[in-house]
């Protein structure tokens, strides 16, 4: 049995067991990825304080996350296609962040319906929507996770057109895999991925079924997306949300004070300030970059999230002290899970939280949920544009 350290270790077994087209998937941002660099580097280059002398001997990561006992400030990104990271993923995936007090949010493009993650899932997700051409199409996924006790919804802003992501096109991506010369030998490569995804029903998008013919194609779920994704949505089509869903609302894709602003006033319990993990607008300002002005824009009228980038528990600890109440992680949590299944998302989880509780330890630092800026170094705390 292999043991994984840290997140890297997760990451390189994920390359060994997982087909390159979707590990590509995973890891990839859109045109030149400066966006999806510069998520890494704005974390990279804010210095943690080291602190000493200081009594750090009972410490608690606990907190809450839009009302609900979260076991540390971290939710699981929504990431499409987990199922083809491995069968059945957004089962084992949602199953390990419940286990583990972790907010899981399911993506509309998974490949599991969410009736099936939900009836597998010990906690209530969070189901993550886009808004549709189709309205009834929008407002029967509502439904949907309404019936389902879903704990809040998450509506994603920022992919109103898709970002072009070169290797995706490539790679003639889709799910499940068309069978070309080039994908039969990356899949010989991975006999116990195929056994497993044999193995299990879900294969296509388990949410969109009966909109989305089964082995769609990039090139087709391109032209789906833009038939389907509405690029006329306003923040009316966000109250016309708030109005049908009664539970905690939360914004994805917010990197700007005025439409934090508006957010708020659309109605939105929380906001995720996020670039889709630099795979939407490249060229875009990291999160962490965007993360100050948009909590100063919305005080304490709605909880302020962050995403991109968070690959360690010192990424956590250093958005957590600019001022985020929770702190999402997708490729972290999704290398756990093509590493490992169910067992690799624990892992993945345990990993940021023994990181996170050493790096509080070293900064002086004992509550999660009251940790400020004073744990980043001063002058360069002030950099981020
Ligand atoms: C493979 C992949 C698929 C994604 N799919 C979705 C999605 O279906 N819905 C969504 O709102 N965000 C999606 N995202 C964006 C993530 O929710 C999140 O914003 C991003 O992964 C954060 O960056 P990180 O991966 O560096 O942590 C996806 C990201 C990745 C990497």
């Amino acid at each position: 049995m292999t043991a994984f350290h840290c997140i890297e270790d997760l990451r390189r077994a994920a390359h060994r067991r997982v087909p390159r087209m979707f590990m590509d998937y995973l890891e990839s941002g859109s045109w030149s990825e400066s966006t999806l660099h510069a998520n890494r580097a704005a974390w990279d280059t804010m210095p943690l304080r080291q602190r000493v002398a200081v009594d750090v001997s009972r410490r608690t990561l606990a907190t809450t996350l839009l009302g609900r006992a979260a076991s540390l400030p971290l939710a699981m990104a929504p990431l499409g296609l987990l199922g083809m990271q491995r069968a059945d993923g957004e089962i084992l995936a949602a199953r390990a962040c419940a286990n583990a007090g972790v907010p899981f949010v399911l993506s509309t493009m998974s490949i599991s319906p969410l009736e099936a993650v939900a009836a597998a899932s010990p906690s209530p997700l969070w189901f993550q929507l886009y808004m549709m051409r189709d309205r009834g199409v929008v407002a029967a996924l509502i439904e949907r996770a309404r019936a389902v006790g879903c704990g809040a919804l998450v509506l994603t802003l920022d992919l109103q057109v898709l970002g072009k992501r070169h290797a995706d096109v490539r790679n003639g991506l889709s799910a499940p895999p068309r069978l070309t010369p080039r994908t039969m030998l990356d899949l010989a490569r991975h006999p116990l991925w195929c056994l497993r995804l044999l193995g299990t029903r879900h294969r296509g998008f388990g949410n969109l079924q009966g909109l989305l013919p089964a082995g769609t194609d990039t090139r087709s779920l391109v032209s789906w997306i833009e038939t389907q994704f509405d690029p006329a949505v306003t923040w009316l089509h966000v109250e016309w949300v708030r109005q049908r869903w009664d539970g905690p609302l939360i914004i994805k894709g917010i990197l700007d004070a005025e439409d934090a602003r508006l957010a708020v006033e659309a109605g939105a319990d929380a906001v995720v300030v996020s670039n889709h993990g630099g795979r939407q607008l490249d060229g875009a300002p990291a999160s962490a970059h965007a993360l100050p002005d948009v909590l100063q824009a919305i005080g304490s009228r709605a909880e302020v999230h962050v995403d991109g980038g968070i690959r360690s528990g010192q990424d956590l600890l250093r958005a957590l002290a600019l001022g985020a109440r929770g702190v999402w992680a997708g490729r972290t949590l999704g290398y756990g899970l093509a590493a490992d299944g169910e067992r690799g998302v624990t892992r993945a989880i345990d990993i940021l939280r023994e990181e996170l509780d050493r790096s509080m330890a070293l900064t002086g630092q004992t509550d999660a949920a009251a940790i400020s800026r004073a744990a980043l170094v001063a002058s360069r705390a002030c950099d981020a544009p």
